[in-house]
């Protein structure tokens, strides 16, 4: 059996925000209730629009901030009441990958410098030994180990993204946290970057918790899909299950809007409606005012995730998707009986 590497446990976290100096604050709910089990060598993918909590989820599991309700257990160690002694511990089994590695690189530091940083910290390894690791690290990454004398305005975006990967593993970590890893980088880079992740996966057995709003990038890497929606957990399961049949109007929705996986007859679905403030949440499920599927129930009762088909579903409906299937996939199934398959515009083959 695998070892557990994060267990989170109804994880929510709200930020008071002022809107004039004369009221109290509000609160805006970013993450309303998150659990999930990850173990070594398993990805788990955090998808959904912008603003529904995948950073601000990544930033708890990653130790940047606490959550405000809830446990996490990291390398089998509490990390919400963890003492001091140990925190120094769990800060280096769990490392963060960013979006834009630019941003987190010091540029007037030898890309050498930057990888040596977290043994000269935690380790009373020589330097010539510090600086060994640091190439030998580099070659791990697919780079070039003199590399480490040059700076890192010298690089391409994707090699800058490995250099990034390459410092996060320099700490040894179980867990490495990827908000956006290959969001800013061309698609062809994007697939490089990836295979990377999924080797070191492999030789490390490294747990990944892997945000993305492309769930075309997450299909590469994802072992587990967790679907959010304004906070809240919409689906969550075996990406086999999920992408194969989605039983959560959200999760169909986004997946039949994502180009190359909108195959098999599904209708480009584009979501109607605005998001909703988090704000101001919507009665009952917080998807009911953008779901063509919506009834009194729902905006009545907010459904919790309930296990179905080897998953979880938050729907008072996903029983009749399940039996069923969504109206607009047996429209499209007529349409193409029917000889009018070239209609569905923006379906990829
Ligand atoms: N420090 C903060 N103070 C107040 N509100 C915040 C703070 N951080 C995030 N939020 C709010 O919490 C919600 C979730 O934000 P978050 O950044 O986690 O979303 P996201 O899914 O990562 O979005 P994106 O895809 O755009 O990166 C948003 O409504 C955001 O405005
Ligand atoms: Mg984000």
């Amino acid at each position: 059996m695998s070892a557990v590497v994060v267990e989170a446990k109804d994880l929510r976290k709200t930020y008071p925000v002022r809107r004039s100096m004369f009221r109290a604050p509000a609160q805006l709910q970013a993450v309303g209730g998150v659990s999930f089990t990850l173990e070594e060598g398993r990805t788990l993918a955090v998808v959904g629009e912008s603003g529904c909590g995948k950073s601000t989820l990544a930033r708890m599991v990653a130790l940047i901030e606490p959550p405000t309700q809830g446990s996490l257990v990291l390398d089998g160690t509490d990390a919400v009441q963890t003492p001091a002694s140990e925190r120094k511990r769990l800060r280096r089994a769990v490392q963060m990958v960013f979006q834009n590695p630019y941003g987190s690189l010091n540029p007037r530091k030898k890309i050498g410098a930057v990888l040596e940083a977290p043994l000269a910290i935690n380790t009373d390894m020589k330097p010539a030994e510090r600086a060994e690791r640091a190439r030998a690290m580099l070659a791990q990454v697919g780079l070039r180990p003199e590399f480490a004398n040059r700076y890192p305005h010298m690089f391409s975006g994707g090699q800058r993204q490995r250099i990034a990967i390459a410092r996060a593993l320099m700490a040894g970590p179980k867990l490495v946290v990827a908000d956006e890893p290959v969001s800013a980088l061309d698609v062809s880079i994007q697939a490089q970057v990836l295979n990377l992740l999924a080797d070191l996966q492999q030789e490390f057995r490294l747990a990944y918790l892997f945000i993305s709003h492309d769930l075309a990038v997450v299909r590469h890497i994802a072992h587990d899909v967790l679907v959010m929606y304004l906070g809240h957990v919409m689906e969550q399961g075996p990406k086999a299950k999920i992408y194969a049949q989605p039983l959560h109007p959200y999760t169909h929705a986004l997946l039949a809007s994502t180009p190359g996986l909108a195959a098999r007859g599904r209708p480009r679905i584009v979501l109607q409606g605005e998001l909703p403030s988090p704000l101001h949440p919507p009665a009952g499920c917080v998807f009911s005012t953008r779901c063509p599927y919506a009834q009194d129930l729902c905006r009545r009762e907010r459904p919790l995730p309930r296990a179905l088909d080897e998953r979880l579903v938050a729907c008072h409906f996903a029983d009749d998707f399940l039996r069923k299937g969504f109206p607009e996939e047996s429209l499209a199934d007529n349409a193409q009986l029917a000889g009018r398959a070239g209609s569905l515009e923006g379906v990829s083959p």
